[in-house]
């Protein structure tokens, strides 16, 4: 198994750490346009692994020759968000960035399954499938699954749980409108509504929509990065060990949810194959007109990029 991660900035950096230390892959190769900073990283982490016991070769680089024959890509390179900015403020640079990025990965890796981080996450996750040409099925982005963890955070901290206990999901466009859903989310089994009032939900689901933007304003140089690595690996470890996790991911829809054309977060069955079916849940009208509402925004974005 032979994992890229583009970008050794924060999320990616610590993503390769990640990935090395749960030993999911043989070598992982590390890719960023900063001369010496993949390098320095990889040779670091590299002089870990005898101390973390994970036989894993960790490359840095700047070129993309050495990435060849990589069986999973996740492309975190781009700029982050700074306080006071939005995540689609980061549209024409990252576009620009993570179109650059796919032709050159796809040029050396041309069966390789790809999870995109970089921001705004949907239309970055387009910008990829559009560019790369591939199947839907190997493109993909990251974001539900961190927006779940921060959601499953928030309940586990006002009720004095184990995370452990408490699943969540949160679905739609990684932005301001995504969706939580309380009625499919539980702790032990039992539905979020069974154990909270309307008022502390709703408290709840609007620190999961602002919890990137809390821990910006708390950094004030970047945004969040040990959640979103580890949302990361958790999706490569479902791919790279057949696991045929559950998991929301944003991908290309062609009619699921009776949405069409865009690329939003839905529950998908991930799997060596990459999204091995989109899994489709009934939604209340009121949730899928909050899907809906999401998915206009990522469209209206979409819009703005040329491919
Ligand atoms: P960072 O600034 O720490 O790292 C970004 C890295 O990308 C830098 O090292 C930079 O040199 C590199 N880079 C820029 N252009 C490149 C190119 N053409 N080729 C290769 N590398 C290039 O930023 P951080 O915190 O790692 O975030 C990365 C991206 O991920 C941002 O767009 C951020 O908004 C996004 N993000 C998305 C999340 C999600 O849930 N989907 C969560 C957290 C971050
Ligand atoms: C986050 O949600 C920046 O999108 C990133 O933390």
């Amino acid at each position: 198994m032979k994992v890229t991660v583009v970008g050794a900035g924060n999320v990616g950096a610590t993503t390769a750490h990640i990935l090395a230390n749960k030993e999911l892959a043989n070598e992982i190769v590390l890719v960023d346009i900063v001369d010496g900073i993949p390098q320095g990283k990889a040779l670091d982490m590299y002089s870990a692994t005898p101390v973390e016991r994970t036989d894993t070769r960790i490359i840095g680089t700047n070129g993309y020759d050495e990435t060849n024959g990589s069986d999973l890509v996740i492309i975190t390179a781009g700029l982050p968000r700074k306080p006071g900015m939005s995540r689609d403020d980061l549209l024409i640079k990252n576009t620009e960035i993570v179109k650059s990025v796919t032709e050159q990965v796809v040029d050396q890796s041309p069966n390789a399954i790809l999870i995109v981080v970089s921001n705004p996450l949907d239309v970055m996750t387009y910008v990829a499938y559009k560019t790369s040409g591939f199947e839907k099925n190997r493109v993909m982005g990251m974001a539900g699954v961190l927006d779940s963890a921060r959601f499953r955070t928030f309940i586990s901290m006002k009720l004095h749980v184990s995370v452990e206990d408490v699943s969540a999901f949160v679905l739609g466009g990684h932005g301001d409108s995504m969706v939580p859903l309380p009625r499919y989310s539980t702790v032990a089994g039992i539905p979020l509504p069974d154990l909270l009032d309307k008022e502390t939900i709703d408290h709840l689901v609007q620190r999961t929509r602002d919890g990137g933007i809390e821990i910006v304003n708390y950094l004030k140089t970047g945004s969040a990065y040990y959640a979103p690595a580890s949302s990361s690996v958790e999706m490569a470890e479902a791919i790279i060990k057949d696991k045929k996790r559950i998991l929301p991911c944003a991908v290309w829809l062609e009619g699921e949810y009776n949405l069409k054309d865009v690329v939003v977060g839905v529950p998908v069955k991930l799997g060596r194959n990459g999204i091995e079916e989109i899994v489709q849940i009934k939604l209340n009208p009121d949730e899928q007109e909050a899907l809906n509402k999401s998915a206009k925004g990522v469209q209206t974005t979409m819009e703005k990029v040329n491919l």
